[in-house]
């Protein structure tokens, strides 16, 4: 029974008020959360293997964007996380297709106020590649982060999900506003242009090797140590709103005793434009001057590039690019300098202009 009602009464609704105001309160302090779109593709971090110890030969691109999600309800504390199948493919089956439908969707929703980031899952065979698109065709400095796992959803140590809450970590970060189309993998940032998948299964596989990946996810906060200088997103001049399709380049690869039949090969198909992955500082071999420079004469654009990976391919070095026309690549590594060379492609052929893209971007 309530003997003494009234002091009783005003402690309930003095206990009232305190809750209630603590609430309004931890509210108020309470960080609002960014709203991060999962654009799910495939890839190791959606695969399964047939048991825990299954770190090769495993399925990729077999979990849906909304498993990947539950999989990690810590997720909600970053972020407002809704989820996209855009498709569902291992990334080695990659085409110029996907990249358009996929960059088309980025710069709609990126252009949503009620959406302030991106991540995108996707398989780490291409990832680079579709990084570095992404980083010269999309419209807005809100963030768009890469991630994806070394090792399928279903192994000891998985890494996808840890890398997928650091992606949309950074996806939801003030701090990653205007810095380019990022990478996170093993609790590193790297920029699009310079990061590479390094080795072929290991969970620190992606690597900017010489010049430097940005910082690093630590404690639930992105550390930047760097920015990227060459231009990107909202400073390119490209454009694929209204492409329904890419230039066909290909990349012909340099070894000793090469000889030109598969470089003839891609010119006869019809390549637009060719990546000659050379030896040392993107060297031409003997047999292949002649096919190069004839293909050159007929429009193709032709770009020297080099298979060892890091430095520069220097204008004039290994071979005379004023006479014959050719365009040096700089420090993007082959698979880069394609699809740099495919955007530059869907503007112009003069081989001067395509030069200077690839010292802006
Ligand atoms: N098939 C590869 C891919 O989808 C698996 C590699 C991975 O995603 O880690 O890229």
């Amino acid at each position: 029974m309530l003997h003494h009602k009234p002091a009783q009464f005003f402690t309930v609704v003095a206990t009232m008020f305190v809750l209630f105001t603590s609430n309004v309160r931890a509210e108020a302090a309470a960080p609002k959360l960014g709203n991060v779109t999962i654009l799910a593709t495939g890839g190791t971090i959606a695969g399964t293997g047939a048991s825990s110890t299954t770190t090769i030969g495993y399925t990729a691109a077999t979990v849906g964007v909304e498993r990947l999600i539950q999989a990690v309800p810590e997720l909600a504390k970053v972020a407002n996380v809704t989820g996209e199948q855009v498709f569902q493919i291992a990334s080695e089956n990659m085409s110029n297709e996907h990249w358009l439908t996929l960059a088309k969707r980025v710069n709609v929703l990126l252009a949503q106020s009620n959406v302030d980031g991106i991540v995108i899952t996707h398989g780490t065979d291409t990832l680079e590649e579709t990084a570095y698109f992404l980083d010269l065709v999309v419209k807005s400095k809100k963030p768009v982060v890469l991630v994806g796992a070394m090792r399928p959803s279903t192994a000891l140590s998985a890494d996808g999900p840890l890398n997928l809450y650091n992606a949309v970590l950074l996806a939801a970060s003030a701090d990653a506003v205007g810095k380019g189309v990022l990478v996170a993998m093993n609790d590193q940032i790297h920029a699009a242009r310079d990061v590479s998948k390094t080795n072929t299964s290991t969970p620190d596989s992606f690597k900017t090797t010489e010049l430097g990946m940005l910082g690093y996810i630590q404690g639930n906060k992105p550390y930047f140590y760097h920015v990227s200088s060459r231009k990107h997103t909202t400073d390119t001049e490209f454009d694929i709103s209204n492409l329904q399709s890419l230039p066909q380049v290909d990349i012909v690869y340099g070894y000793a005793n090469m000889g030109p039949a598969a470089l003839n090969a891609f010119i006869a198909a019809g390549a637009k434009g060719i990546i000659h992955a050379g030896v040392g500082d993107g060297s031409l071999a003997h047999k292949v001057v002649p096919s190069l420079s004839a293909a050159r004469k007929q429009g193709t654009v032709i770009v020297r590039a080099s298979r060892v990976g890091q430095g520069i391919v220097a204008r004039n070095g290994e071979a005379n690019d004023d006479e014959l026309d050719f365009v040096a690549a700089d420090t993007l590594n082959p698979q880069k300098a394609r699809i740099l060379l495919m955007l530059a492609l869907t503007k112009t052929g003069n081989s001067k202009e395509i030069q200077r893209m690839f010292y802006t971007y």
